[in-house]
């Protein structure tokens, strides 16, 4: 049987370790997929040919990524460009001429998905996206496939490897934050806009997709809560770890009677789960199911190899379902598209977490006793109190509370009224906090 052609689009770190992979794999994949694969034309810019083996089987290399699309010879287009322009025109180009996709576009799919799925419906062909989330850890399959018998709960990931990497430096090598996020930058973890990294769009572009997977609503990225970890200090990392917390960077959706949370955030969690301790640019997703209970996944979420990794087995899937019935494929957004609902997403003053507040007060009588009133008329109760020592000259010290679950917008107000009072000094910190025990 004739080998598949593939339409790649980009050589950089996922173009080229694709590239490494479909031609070190090569047999192996064959014998997977029923049909050898084979890269007939290449586009990129600008590449590496040192940093990529395999260039030498590719039928073609230009920088023409509009002639790939349009190639009548071509079934299947890799788009491993990134951003939204020309990512967005060139998969619709692609699918209008009844190509399938595979892409890694997270911001793509994140922002664009429900249009390029309706697009590629009304075509008949498949868009797969593996890599788009977690990088090699095959997330959306178990999600669509694997976890097809459950309501989904909740899921709660570390979805960010350059922000996971970042805060791993910090806590155990007290290293700067700048001088890590140039690390990441350097072995092709980080986003080509590092701020989306650590401000959490990336994360949130992730997230946006797994919570449309779980609960069969349509992507609403602009509905997911987003707060980075640029803010996180020394100090909270370290108190957070004498209660017995660590501090990870999650994506949390979860299912409620009210509607569903979609939120990216800083988040204290028990040391002694599991996910706590996936450390450096490793990624983690617990998914809760009614009946299979809590299920962890666990692997590399950046990378060439292991990003390439997701994509080529996209390209396998694709290749065993060339003859299949449109109908009958997995949906794109695992429940059937006419079966999608309108649960809405929450406001973020509407979702119920733990908290962790940091707040900088006068050491004198009456203060503490003030700052516990005010939690009390919100109906926020504390769980714990820690008096920490002044630094030295200092009238003010730290106090640590963590209290119990209560809806943001309480939590909101009551931080607005401690933080006019007259013994207050500097910003209240606060961190979410969950205890992720199903
Ligand atoms: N910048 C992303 C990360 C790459 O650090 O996780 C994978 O999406």
């Amino acid at each position: 049987m004739e080998p598949v052609k593939i339409g790649l689009l980009g050589l950089g770190t996922v173009g080229g370790g694709t590239v490494t992979v479909l031609t070190r794999n090569a047999a192996e994949i064959a014998r997977r997929a029923g049909r050898a694969i084979q890269i007939a034309h290449a586009a990129a810019r600008a590449y590496d040919p040192a940093r990529i083996s395999g260039l030498g089987d590719i039928g073609r290399i230009s920088d023409d990524a509009a002639a790939v699309v349009a190639d009548p010879e071509i079934d299947i287009v890799i788009e491993l460009i990134g951003g939204y322009s020309p990512a967005l025109e060139l998969v619709l180009a692609a699918i209008d001429n009844g190509k399938h996709v595979v892409t890694a576009n997270k911001a793509l799919i994140a922002t664009h998905g429900n249009e390029i799925f309706a697009a590629a419906r009304r075509r008949g062909v498949m868009v797969a996206f593996e890599a788009a989330v977690a990088g090699g850890v095959p997330i959306i399959k178990a999600l669509r496939e694997g976890l097809a018998a459950n309501h989904i709960e909740w899921i709660a990931g570390i979805i960010n490897g350059t922000g996971n990497f970042i805060l791993t430096e910090m806590r155990d090598k007290g290293r700067d934050f700048g001088e890590v996020l140039a690390e990441a930058q350097a072995r092709g973890y980080a986003e080509a806009d590092p701020t989306f990294d650590v401000e959490g769009i990336d994360a949130a572009h992730k997230l946006t997709i797994l919570g449309s997977l779980a609960f069969g609503i349509p992507l609403q990225f602009e509905k997911t809560f987003t707060e980075g970890i640029s803010r996180i200090q020394a100090q909270d990392v370290a108190w957070a770890g004498e209660l017995g917390y660590r501090i990870k960077h999650l994506g949390i959706t979860r299912r409620t009677p009210a509607g569903i949370e979609m939120r990216v955030h800083p988040t204290l969690i028990p040391h002694r789960r599991l996910i706590a301790n996936v450390d450096g640019v490793m990624n983690a997703v617990l998914v809760k199911g009614d009946a299979v209970g809590p299920t962890l996944y666990y692997g590399a979420g950046a990378g060439a190899l292991p990003t390439a990794s997701a994509v080529v087995a996209d390209v396998v899937d694709v290749v065993r379902a060339l003859t299949t019935d449109p109908t009958n494929r997995v949906p794109h957004l695992a429940f059937q598209p006419d079966e999608l609902s309108d649960t809405p997403v929450l406001p973020m003053e509407a979702v119920e977490t733990a908290y962790y507040l940091r707040i900088t007060a006068l050491d004198r009588p009456g203060v503490m006793a003030r700052i516990a009133g005010i939690l009390g008329e919100q109906g926020i109760s504390i769980e714990a109190i820690n008096q920490k020592e002044p630094a030295a000259g200092d009238t003010h010290v730290p106090l640590i509370m963590l209290t119990h679950r209560v809806r943001e917008a309480n939590m909101n107000e009551a931080l607005d009224r401690i933080q006019a009072l007259e013994a207050v000094a500097g910003e209240i910190v606060r961190i979410r906090m969950e205890g992720l025990d199903g």
